[in-house]
């Protein structure tokens, strides 16, 4: 086939995709988007054509991309069609994407019972009023762009509880007073007793802010949305900021509403030095106005975001974190704590002093460097059976097994690990030696530099959490 030839399929197919996602966009009806749609498959199916016969290589990558691109984004498009079809039927199974939204602890859509002060959108299950709704809502475009937030925005209780986070007493209180306490009593926040709009949760990796937040999620009374910067950006010119346009829209429909933005420094980081392009200040910009609220009543969304790159932020969008809350490592108490539960459901001889001194000498060490600590620790039984060449028939709650035994033990027999039958093999419980021989080799993953930089940053604009 012609060069000139191939490079015909090639604009056509683009054409087509560009028409038919124009018309999904702009279309106000079902059938429009779906017509919208079937154009956006047809052209993929010739860009498909033109890809298995280009012979440039670069080029041929270049189309492929682009596919993965557009198939991700008629996936969507599919599942927003699709959802819409169903509501209209009635059919419970696909729920429209505002129910989706709704946050309850009740899996099942039919038993969900309306939260506090869920408004508008939510207040409907009968699939008529649905479909109404569902009519008046799709103003053009919004919708997709609804659907393309519901696949990022995750609303489900992540099940973890303040109990779970171990120490950062200070940042749990002040979360509390800024989360909770507004949302069961809003009548005493009154006046200058305002509730605040935008916190912070800033400090080294693995230090828990991404734990805190979900515990957030889990005793919040409200709706909880929880994105990241990733899930913001798009490649589209202007899409992003009409998905942050929309995604603060969604958290006014359904306050009160924590938005919870993970790694916010990614989407929002410093326009001036280096931020970088036009399209990732636009962002930004838009960010600023969402935040502050411009013609918007933003009382009752909170913006929760987390970075560990605090000074990287715009100073406009620090400003409007109005509470910045520093998530230091743990202090011996949290450490000890930490340790406590994450050996609760593992079957250990460590005593209570033992535990004690494990926690003083993990000092530096941060929540997530204390959990590949503590795994390894729970292999070294493993590893130790697995070195044994006696093993001795022992009687265990679950009956008889093998256990590994010294070599000079009368009753053991000479045998590896692997000439035992699976089920049959009887684990040492984790011991204190067993942490004393991982330490050396999990080392913490916080400098003394790095923190350093935090405390500066703390002194100068936030607070102790
Ligand atoms: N204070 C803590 N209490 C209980 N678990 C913790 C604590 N801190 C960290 N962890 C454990 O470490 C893991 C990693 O923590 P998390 O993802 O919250 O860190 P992060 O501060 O968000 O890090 P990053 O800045 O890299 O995103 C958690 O899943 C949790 O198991
Ligand atoms: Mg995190």
């Amino acid at each position: 086939m012609s060069e000139g030839f191939l490079n015909k399929i090639r604009d056509q197919a683009i054409q087509l995709i560009a028409q038919g996602k124009n018309e999904y966009l702009a279309g106000t009806t079902l059938e429009a988007k779906q017509g919208g749609y079937d154009k956006m498959k047809l052209g993929c199916q010739e860009l498909v054509k033109y890809a298995r016969q280009e012979t440039n290589q670069q080029l041929c990558q270049i189309a492929s991309q682009k596919l993965n691109e557009f198939t991700t984004e008629m996936q969507n498009m599919k599942a927003y069609l699709e959802n819409y079809k169903a509501s209209m039927q009635g059919q419970s199974q696909l729920q429209p994407l505002q129910q989706q939204q709704q946050f309850s602890q009740n899996p099942q859509p039919s038993q969900q019972k309306p939260s506090n002060g869920n408004n508008g959108m939510n207040k409907s299950t009968n699939p008529q009023d649905v479909q109404d709704q569902g009519k008046s809502k799709l103003v053009e475009g919004q919708q997709a762009l609804r659907n393309n937030l519901s696949t990022a925005i995750v609303t489900e209780k992540p099940n973890v509880s303040w109990d779970d986070v171990a120490g950062l007493e200070k940042a749990k209180d002040s979360l509390k007073e800024a989360i909770i306490t507004p949302m069961r009593f809003p009548e005493l926040f009154q006046g200058a007793r305002k509730p605040w709009m935008g916190i912070l949760l800033y400090g080294p990796p693995g230090t828990g802010k991404t734990f805190l937040a979900k515990a957030c999620a889990t005793e919040c009374e409200g709706t909880f949305f929880s994105v990241s910067s990733a899930d913001l950006i798009s490649k589209f010119v202007g899409e992003s900021e009409r998905l942050i346009k929309e995604l603060f829209n969604m958290a006014r429909e359904s306050k009160p509403t924590i938005i919870f933005i993970d790694e916010v420094d990614s989407m929002t980081g410093n326009r001036e030095s280096g931020g970088g392009n036009e399209a990732s200040s636009r962002v930004k910009t838009q960010f600023l106005v969402e935040m502050q609220g411009v013609g918007n009543n933003n009382e009752s969304v909170l913006v929760l975001g987390a970075t560990n790159l605090p000074w990287s932020l715009d100073p406009a969008i620090r400003r409007r974190f109005e509470k910045r809350i520093y998530i230091p490592l743990p202090d011996v108490q949290g450490r000890l704590q930490l340790l406590k539960n994450k050996m609760k459901s593992t079957p250990n001889n460590l005593t209570p002093a033992e535990f004690e001194d494990i926690a003083k000498m993990l000092e530096g060490y941060s929540g997530s460097d204390m959990n590949t600590l503590v795994r390894d620790a729970c292999f070294e039984p493993l590893r130790k059976t697995e070195r044994a060449t006696h093993f001795k028939q022992t009687q265990t709650p679950q009956g008889m097994k093998y256990m590994a035994c010294s070599p000079s033990d009368p009753e053991g027999q000479q045998m590896r690990m692997y000439d035992i039958k699976g089920g049959q093999l009887y684990l040492p419980h984790i011991e204190y030696d067993d942490f004393l021989s991982v330490l050396p080799k999990c080392r913490p993953s916080v400098s003394q530099g790095d923190l350093k930089k935090y405390e500066d940053w703390t002194s100068e604009f936030g607070q102790e959490g």
